[in-house]
């Protein structure tokens, strides 16, 4: 039997799982890390954390599985997108990635902007400027910390970072190189123009390859510290987000999924490319090769939910600990003792400004009608509530932009809560499935690693043989009228308070 390991770099943890050649787990591990947060809408994470909570949790499940080590046939990558990796010449990290949900860089998305053309930009790269997105915080570097800059050799992505540590190779691939700005994303490679006007050396860039293709083998050290045999081929996996449709099955059209992991995700997949000329979705190419995918990203999903239940929960969360629930479960009970529209709050879910469809790095949550006579299960589920409504902003674009799927399947930590599928299921006012594998990007990766390793022919034929529907939430129509009226109150709350916002970050500016 051959075996296949994905390693998922996520923001609050590194999760490896040990498959094999049918799909099914024989092992995992999980290793959290800090995140830093110097400012508000600042975030930075350590490379080295990352490297870590790789290698230890790759010794890990070799360990744990007892599988022979020369029997895995390959490793697959995924990882948050986007964040910010500089080395110097020795190939020492130069200064703590500044990631995904890092809001710091309005003024660079105006000199981006400027220097490319917003329309040229959206038709080369598929989207606007965005505070998210690699080359934004490049610039930032460039213009706040020149010397850093100066001493800087390559640039490479989170998970790039870790193939770099696994195989020496200064590597990317095409769906975690679309979310940098840098990617030609209809021509699939990097963009000499692009480039050219933000004065950003290629060479600072690493070699872009299709997602099932090997990028590079474990080195004799990587191999001490991993267990894994000196040679393993690494494919380029995905960025989680393209890593974790894979791993659900989103390799066709008409198939999406709606993810609530530390952001949120509407993702669907495209044979064409499309592009959202007013760029609220992100268009990039998906990790099957020759395809595209686009996607609406709400930044604070999971967040928004962790956030309650770390500062509001933490007697709940401590009594399901000595338990031993699950503190997420508890918190679904909790939060289902609250009626659809949760008493009349609504809840802006904008901790880390917002995506799609606002692109604006200033929003901030909001909870609006707080009356005397709420609990604070109505707030958890006016929360819950919130992180739905803006996946709902996300399939109206992909709808306005003539995508629409007919089956969507719910995923990420999210997407394991009854009660939030049965909420996405209303405000959709469509079922909602989900998949037999609960490994999402690991998985994804790990068949683009056996596509890669040539155990499956294709990532389509891969997903055929692992993935099926596991269960299926109907819409409950008296919910998804209620749930219309309180979306269009909702989306007017967000240009109300538009100004506003911008206006609250000038006070707090210092
Ligand atoms: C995608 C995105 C997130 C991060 C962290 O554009 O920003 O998926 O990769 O999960």
């Amino acid at each position: 039997m051959a075996y296949l390991i994905g390693v998922d770099i996520g923001t609050s943890g590194t999760k490896t799982v040990l498959f094999d050649e049918a799909g099914a787990t024989v092992a995992d591990a999980l290793y959290e890390y800090p995140l830093y947060q110097p400012r508000a809408g600042w975030a930075e994470q350590d490379p080295l954390d990352w490297w870590e909570a790789t290698y230890r949790s790759i010794a890990d499940v070799i360990a744990k599985s007892g599988v022979r080590p020369e029997d895995i046939k390959g490793v697959g990558l995924s990882g948050q997108m986007h964040g910010l990796v500089m080395l110097d010449s020795a190939d020492n990290v130069l200064r703590r990635s500044i990631i995904w949900c890092d809001q710091r860089t309005s003024e660079e998305c105006v000199q981006i902007t400027e220097l490319v053309g917003r329309e040229r930009l959206i038709e080369i790269t598929a989207n606007p400027a965005l505070t998210g997105f690699t080359a934004s915080k490049i610039m930032w570097v460039k213009n706040h910390e020149p010397e850093i800059f100066e001493k800087c050799r390559k640039i490479l992505l989170p998970k790039d970072y870790i193939r770099f540590m696994l195989t020496g190779e200064y590597a990317t691939e095409v769906s975690d190189a679309s979310g940098m700005q840098l990617l030609d994303v209809p021509a699939r490679n990097w963009s000499r123009y692009v480039l050219d006007k933000l004065e950003i050396d290629p060479s600072l860039l690493g070699k872009v390859y299709e997602s099932c293709e090997v990028t590079g083998q474990v080195t004799e050290s990587a191999a001490k510290l991993t267990g894994l045999p000196a040679g393993t081929p690494v494919v380029g996996g995905a960025g989680d987000q393209a890593a974790s449709a894979v791993g659900c099955g989103i390799v066709r059209e008409g198939i999406a999924s709606a993810t609530i992991g530390t952001s949120g995700v509407v993702f669907a997949h495209t044979d064409k490319i499309k592009i959202d000329p007013e760029g609220r979705v992100h268009t990039f190419c998906h990790a099957v090769p020759g395809a595209w995918h686009v996607m609406g990203v709400t930044q604070g999903a999971g967040l928004s939910f962790k956030w309650m239940r770390d500062n509001f929960f933490a007697s709940e969360k401590l009594t399901a600990a000595e338990t031993g629930d699950d503190p997420n479960y508890v918190m679904d009970k909790i939060a289902k003792r609250s009626p659809v529209g949760a008493n009349g709050i609504i809840y802006l879910p904008y901790l880390m400004g917002e995506r799609t469809p606002h692109l604006d790095p200033y929003a901030r949550g909001v909870f609006f009608g707080l009356a005397a006579i709420h609990e604070k299960r109505d707030l958890l589920r006016a929360v819950m509530e919130g992180v739905v409504y803006s996946l709902c902003d996300c399939m109206d674009v992909l709808r306005e932009m003539g995508i629409n799927p007919t089956s969507v399947y719910a995923a990420g930590g999210g997407g394991n809560s009854k009660l939030w599928r049965q909420m996405l299921a209303d405000a959709f006012g469509m079922s909602i499935s989900v998949s037999s594998s609960k490994q999402g990007g690991a998985l994804g990766v790990a068949i683009l690693a056996g596509v890669g390793a040539g155990i499956y022919s294709s990532v389509p034929e891969a997903c055929d043989a692992i993935i099926s529907e596991a269960a299926r939430t109907e819409a409950i129509e008296e919910n998804t009228r209620r749930y219309d009226k309180i979306r269009r109150l909702y989306k007017k709350l967000y240009i109300d308070l538009r100004d506003d916002f911008e206006e609250l970050s000038k006070i707090f500016a210092d």
